[in-house]
């Protein structure tokens, strides 16, 4: 890291030449200057981290090189050195800016103790400010993939509501980009520079979703040691993303609904009513109208959560992205794993095109992200994608749909098995040592399944 560079200005030569010194030998740059025209040249000139200044110093004042520099560059940190009777006026300049006041005669360690903390703070805030920035340059709207007008329209309903404060319900399926669209939203607002708060409401067990939520006062349920701010606190000025919000019990939605009509709610277990400004997203996979059909989901609730809608379409309903995700996830992957894999051959290509993506954009990222890693030469080949691929057509047996075999899980397994050994002793021409064979199981255990499940030898 390159070291800091300090200013020292100070009219008294030996002063200012004693610790000029004392810094230098403590690793950092350092330019010096005798009074308020000389500093503030230094200033315009250098790229200066940390100033410390004297106040009287013959013409203009310390106090008149803090303001000058703030003007300059607020960015730096200004240490004023003070006579120990002028205090009040060095905490005074705190006000303009001033980091804070150092007194004459000076202490050399309490100098360095404080010009470490103010580095150090100087430090954190700008590691903090490059992190927001590359967190909100990976979240664009542009980051976003898609040459579909039907995604394109989407995105433009998205982008619109990004200023408001209104609420957004994003619907549709598994892996189809909700997220990526509700952070997009978080950070293309002015809200952006507060938190974006993510709740996954499925991952969440019922009993504990409120006082996540809303927070706890200490004692409010057992092993509540402590009181807690809620997610709902933590998002204050900025945004509350519920993702799977069909899972939130009833009993939540209502506070939720309270919450959202007035910006009030309660901690568990107390009854101060606090107040937060928060912009709700909430997403979902499930179909709300038939929960709500079902009274699974609350109508009033559904209704203040979709104030604005966004359907994001399914994969298969834009196949014309697919050829650019391919793309975009063969450069992202073949960087993650230092592979020089670059493009994908028309076979693979074709199959992919065909697919239908149950599992959406999540599916092809996760088809891709394999093919890659086990590409053998910088083409992906259909042999890198998963078996069912490049299965011949006629080979295909599609899994029966799930109500095929009636009953719950143990009966329809049941029912599967009693379907596997009869086809196995068909195949095996009634010869039970080779069906108990071909199926992996004694002989012993396939008479006692056929048994069972009252199949005949023959
Ligand atoms: N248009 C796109 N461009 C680039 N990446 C995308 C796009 N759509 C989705 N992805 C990627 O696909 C994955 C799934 O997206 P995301 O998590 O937003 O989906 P989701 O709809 O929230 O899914 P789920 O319902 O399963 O939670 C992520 O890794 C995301 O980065
Ligand atoms: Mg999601």
């Amino acid at each position: 890291m390159k070291p800091f560079t300090i200013l020292v200005v100070d009219d008294e030569k030996i002063q200012r030449e004693s610790l000029s010194g004392f810094l230098r030998k403590k690793g950092y740059r350092v330019l010096s200057a005798q009074n308020y025209d000389a500093g503030y040249n230094a200033v315009k000139e250098n790229t200066i981290d940390l100033i410390l200044t004297d106040v009287k110093m013959g013409g203009k004042s310390g106090y008149e090189l803090l303001r000058s520099v703030k003007e300059l560059n607020p960015e730096i940190t200004v240490i004023i050195m003070t006579a120990y009777g002028n205090v009040e006026e060095a905490v005074a300049a705190m006000k303009d800016g001033a980091y804070d006041y150092l007194t004459k005669p000076l202490d050399l360690d309490e100098v360095e103790l404080l010009i470490h903390r103010a580095l150090q703070f100087k430090l954190l805030k700008s590691e903090n400010q490059e992190l927001r920035q590359k967190l909100e340059a990976k979240h664009r709207f542009t980051n976003i993939i898609t040459n579909s007008p039907l995604m394109e329209e989407v995105l433009n309903v998205a982008v619109r509501s990004a200023n408001s404060k209104t609420s957004i319900l994003i619907e549709g399926e598994s892996g189809t980009g909700k997220e990526l669209i509700a952070r997009a939203i978080h950070y293309a607002s002015p809200r952006k520079d507060k938190p974006l708060i993510v709740v996954n409401c499925a991952a969440i067990t019922e009993s504990l979703i409120e006082s996540e939520l809303f927070g706890h006062e200490k004692g409010a349920f057992t092993g509540a040691v402590q009181a807690r701010a809620g997610r709902v606190e933590k998002a204050d000025g900025g945004t509350l993303f519920l993702d799977e919000v069909g899972d939130v019990p009833l009993s939540v939605q209502v506070k939720l609904l309270r919450f959202l009509q007035f910006g009030e709610f309660q901690r568990l277990g107390s009854n101060q009513t606090l107040k937060v400004d928060v912009r709700l997203i909430a997403a979902t996979n499930r179909d709300l109208h038939e929960m709500i059909a079902r009274n699974q989901f609350r109508e009033d609730f559904y209704y203040r959560l979709n104030v604005i809608n966004i359907q994001v379409p399914p994969l298969r309903k834009r196949k014309e992205d697919i050829p650019l995700l391919i793309d975009h996830f063969i450069k992202k992957y073949a960087q993650e794993n230092h592979k020089d894999v670059r493009s994908i051959s028309r076979e693979a290509f074709d199959l992919l095109m065909k697919y239908d993506y149950p599992g959406n954009v999540r599916e092809l990222e996760n088809l891709i992200e394999r093919a890659v890693v086990l590409a053998r030469s910088d083409i992906i080949e259909k042999e890198d994608l998963p078996v069912q691929f490049h299965v011949k057509e006629s080979q295909k047996t599609s899994a029966p749909p799930l109500d095929f075999y009636p009953g719950n899980i143990r009966e329809k397994i049941e029912a599967f098995e009693k379907d596997l050994i009869a086809r196995a002793l068909k195949e095996a021409n009634f010869n039970q040592s080779k069906a108990a064979r071909n199926l992996g199981i004694s002989e012993r255990n396939l008479r006692y399944k056929m048994q069972k499940y009252g199949l005949k030898n023959s």
